[in-house]
């Protein structure tokens, strides 16, 4: 949820540091701050407000230092206030940690520590990390020791970094159920709560696990279990992604860059080994239970590809929200459970792969994060390869986690009917085309979309209504627009709506229909007859078709005439750029809209 840094080099690193922050600032942006160390005293400048506001107050790039941590926050224990805002110092000043996750135990802590005559300056459930590694130090006069004899201590999801005069050329840092990254470099090592905090200087990672700490100098790094005290061998992983990939390369926003490189994902993921594929589609066919789970957008993913997965096998495959997948799901070693998400980090997807894993369930991730938690810990991951997703709405990541999964369909029907190969080349032949369509609606319906979004972004409530997998697609067009212009939209199928939401129909309320091609001749009637439906009680409705021009409409998208397999792929794209344009119209925060992070690691 929040974004950590640290820096420990033979040069200065203060510039370096508040860049890796600036990279970081989509998972959190309520506050930010840096710790240096400097002729033996810890400094610390921060404030609340984004990282150019601090920046420009508080001078964060300015001390010279050869190692600094550095943090951007998503409030959750405690309010946005400067003290809240990380760095925190222990009571003595001897000790400055950042830290990202929740210590669910830290009200008993604080008590206890409290009896000692520490005092407090935050509300955050933080500060007790600064606290109890001074309080520790006290008793050993050892840093290491601290930082082991600390980490017993706490409960919770965390992932923190101390820097301390006891040890100044050192970094320590830990990580439980959070997610804590080192990037390797010839003079300096880095700290990172994803690889965007280090990609721009070195492209060597390695992934914390769950109870390891790790010790960095500027020379390396030792990583150690944090129950034996053994040290623990790592192979690095090298990162190809271009650091270039992670700036806005002549956009106004990431949202459009990443929407923009929708065909090259899409192209990215049929060219994944087909034995990634074939593996998921082996383990999907040994199991007798599958459920596909995510949240958010990964969430409608699943559900996207459910449709997919039944058109391709005809079988019915479970999706299941992953935050109530202890509530009702049910699994055993016949289970297999395949979690979508872009970020890898995600509290509520993780919770459900190791409730899963716990009862003996197999599971497998469409990931697109490298050196993510997710991608260690499943049994199996195919890596989507979509490059950095900056902006923290999921446009371009998605769409490809969908055709990942297409594919995965595509192999596990051809296994079920091989009698049908030639329709399964077809469908393959299909997907290789999407990206020609969707590079066709960028160049030639943006105008168009923008045109509409500037006539109907005073509509602040939606209906986004669709039939079969136009269902699934209105989901993720509903969620795109709400959370990047704080307007309402429910999404719902269209049948769905006579039955109580039709009530809501007057001239004030706008429908998004995404209406299927003609020939798919009853899903296209039926959607036909809810538009008419809603027309007849005086609702707004917008149409997205890829037929002719339907005067039925008060506005319309006309898609490219595509393959009906793939229609859906395009309908997405569509409902992206529809919901970027209302944002630009309302002059929203679109790369970091209002409450949200990029990666939701808290429960
Ligand atoms: O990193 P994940 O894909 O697991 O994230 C899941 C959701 O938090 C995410 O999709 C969220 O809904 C996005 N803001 C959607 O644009």
């Amino acid at each position: 949820m929040c974004g950590i840094s640290g820096i420990v080099s033979y040069k200065n690193v203060s510039k370096r540091l508040v860049k890796s922050l600036s990279n970081l600032e989509y998972r959190g942006y309520d506050s930010c701050g840096v710790a240096y160390l400097r002729n033996g005293q810890i400094e610390i400048r921060k404030d609340i407000g984004t990282i150019s506001e601090v920046e420009a107050r508080e001078r964060l790039s300015d001390p010279v230092s050869c190692i600094g941590i550095a943090h951007t926050r998503w409030a959750t224990h405690g309010g946005v206030t400067k003290a809240n805002a990380h760095p925190h110092l222990s009571y003595h000043q001897n000790f400055v940690i950042i830290h990202n996750g929740i210590i669910s135990n830290f009200r008993e802590l604080r008590e206890e520590l409290s009896k000692q005559g520490y005092e407090f300056k935050s509300d955050t459930d933080s500060e007790i990390v600064a606290q109890l590694l001074e309080y520790h130090y006290e008793q050993t006069k050892d840093v290491e020791q601290a930082l082991v004899d600390t980490i017993h201590r706490l409960e919770g999801s965390y992932a923190f970094a101390t820097i301390t005069p006891y040890d100044p050329e050192r970094i320590y840092c830990t990580r439980h159920e959070s997610p804590l990254l080192i990037g390797v470099g010839p003079d300096s090592q880095y700290i990172g709560s994803d690889l965007n905090a280090f990609i721009e200087y070195t492209k060597n990672l390695i992934t914390l696990s769950d109870g390891e700490y790790a010790i960095l100098d500027k020379d390396g790094y030792v990583i150690k279990n944090a129950m034996t005290g053994r040290e623990a061998q790592r192979e690095i992983t090298h990162i190809s992604w271009d650091a270039e990939i992670s700036k806005k390369g002549g956009y106004p926003h990431f949202m459009l860059k990443e929407i923009h490189e929708e065909p090259q994902v899409v192209h990215t993921v049929m060219q994944l080994e087909s034995e990634k594929i074939a593996k998921l589609a082996e383990m999907i066919n040994e199991a007798k239970r599958v459920y596909l789970t995510g949240m958010g957008t990964a969430y409608y993913v699943t559900v996207i590809a459910q449709y997919y997965l039944a058109q391709l096998t005809g079988k019915f495959y479970n999706t299941l929200c992953a935050d109530e997948f202890e509530n009702v799901g049910e699994f055993d070693e016949d289970t297999l459970v395949i979690a979508v998400s872009q970020s890898g980090e995600t509290y509520d997807t993780l919770s459900a792969l190791r409730c899963a894993k716990n009862r003996g369930a197999k599971t497998a991730a469409v990931v697109n994060m490298l050196g993510s938690t997710m991608s260690h810990d499943v049994d199996h991951v195919i890596m989507q390869g979509s490059g950095s997703e900056i902006c923290v709405l999921s446009t371009k990541a998605a769409l490809a986690q969908v055709v990942a999964l297409i594919r995965t369909g595509i192999e596990l029907g051809s296994h079920f009917s091989p009698d049908q190969a030639e329709e399964f080349d077809q469908r393959r032949r299909e997907i290789l085309q999407t990206p020609q369509y969707i590079q066709q609606i960028l160049d030639e319906l943006s105008g168009i979309i923008r045109l509409i979004a500037n006539k109907i972004y005073h509509i602040t409530n939606w209906l986004f209504l669709g039939r079969g997998i136009y269902y699934a697609v209105s989901l993720e067009g509903a969620l795109k627009l709400k959370e990047v212009t704080y307007h309402h939209a429910e999404s719902m199928t269209g049948g769905f709506m006579k039955h109580g939401t039709i009530s809501l129909i007057d001239s004030q309320m706008g429908s998004v229909f995404f209406v299927p091609p003609e020939t798919e001749k009853k899903l296209h009637t039926d959607t036909m007859s809810n538009v008419e439906e809603i027309k007849a009680r005086g609702g707004f409705v917008l149409g997205v078709h890829s037929g002719p021009f339907n005067p039925l409409f008060d506005q319309q998208i006309i898609l490219p005439d595509a393959p009906p397999f793939i229609m859906p792929l395009l309908h997405i794209a569509a409902s992206h750029l529809l919901a970027y344009f209302v944002a630009v119209k309302l002059r929203r925060n679109i790369d970091k809209p209002r409450s949200l992070a990029k990666s939701v690691t808290v429960p």
